[in-house]
């Protein structure tokens, strides 16, 4: 079985100080660890240098990761962060087309696709966020729209490309509310991701492809979740601003690839 992948997504959380405590206790708590799990932390960019300064320790327990990029290159984008700086700064794994962003800051499948170039032509792992919303879901649209999210963007890219590319399956109904997907609906989804990529790049690169499950995921739910065929991990919200609940989770992804 491939390692399992979680990732915390801090949004816009904790001061500078707070931001320092947490990546610390976090790497405390893990350190007694033989972790086959990759761990990964997305604070906020502006705190991107006390997560890559962790995360190049020799013996880190972490990648480091960013929530979001521009989708231009360098020059005159007032505000912006691009590629090319997070690359500087040695960042490992990006989130891109979270549904936040989609939702409050307009980001489109074709803005999301040109910020996943952007985040692959400097080598850093972009993680596609889809998913759909409670009406869509109540309508039976939800594979629908999952479908085109994914067709437009994920199955666009090369296979290389894809190679270096993760995907998150976020059914907004699911995210920051308690209420999570239940585990069938969770690996219905992403066993039906694993399918159109396997219509379009074949067999190996579906196998291979990292799909994580994201939307109220914690520590209680977490090793239910991740002992489904086809979720390879989860996007964590909420539950990664708790050290002890985050670290549950991370404990429910080593006890599924032992026990597999
Ligand atoms: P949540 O958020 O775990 O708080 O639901 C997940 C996410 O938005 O990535």
């Amino acid at each position: 079985m491939k390692p399992k992948i979680v990732i915390g997504n801090w949004k816009m959380n904790k001061d500078f100080e707070e931001a320092e405590d947490l990546i610390t206790t976090i790497e405390e708590e893990l350190a007694d660890y033989q972790l086959q799990t990759e761990v990964v932390l997305c604070p906020p960019a502006v705190y991107a240098e006390l997560v890559t300064d962790h995360a190049s320790l020799e013996d880190s327990r972490f990648y480091a990761g960013l929530q979001n990029v521009s989708e231009f290159e360098n020059g005159a984008y007032t505000g912006e962060v691009s590629a090319e700086m997070l690359a500087s700064m040695e960042v490992d794994f990006c989130i891109v087309g979270h549904s936040e962003r989609r939702k409050y800051f307009g980001e489109t499948d074709e803005i999301v696709l040109k910020k996943m170039h952007r985040l692959l032509d400097n080598d850093i792992v972009p993680v596609m966020c889809c998913g759909e919303t409670l009406e869509e879901r109540k309508a039976g649209k939800h594979f629908e729209v999952v479908q085109k999210q994914i067709e437009s963007t994920i199955c666009t890219l090369t296979a290389e490309e894809l190679e270096r590319t993760m995907i998150a399956y976020e059914p907004i109904w699911a995210i920051g509310t308690g209420e999570t997907a239940t585990p069938a609906q969770a690996q219905e989804m992403l066993a039906f991701i694993r399918s159109l990529i396997e219509k379009k790049f074949g067999t190996e690169m579906a196998v291979f492809t990292y799909i994580l499950y994201g939307g109220s995921c914690n520590g209680k739910n977490a090793l239910e979740l991740f002992s489904q065929p086809d979720v390879d991990g989860g996007l964590i919200g909420g539950a990664s601003l708790k050290p002890d609940d985050f670290i549950k989770i991370i404990e429910a992804a080593e006890t599924v690839i032992k026990e597999n």
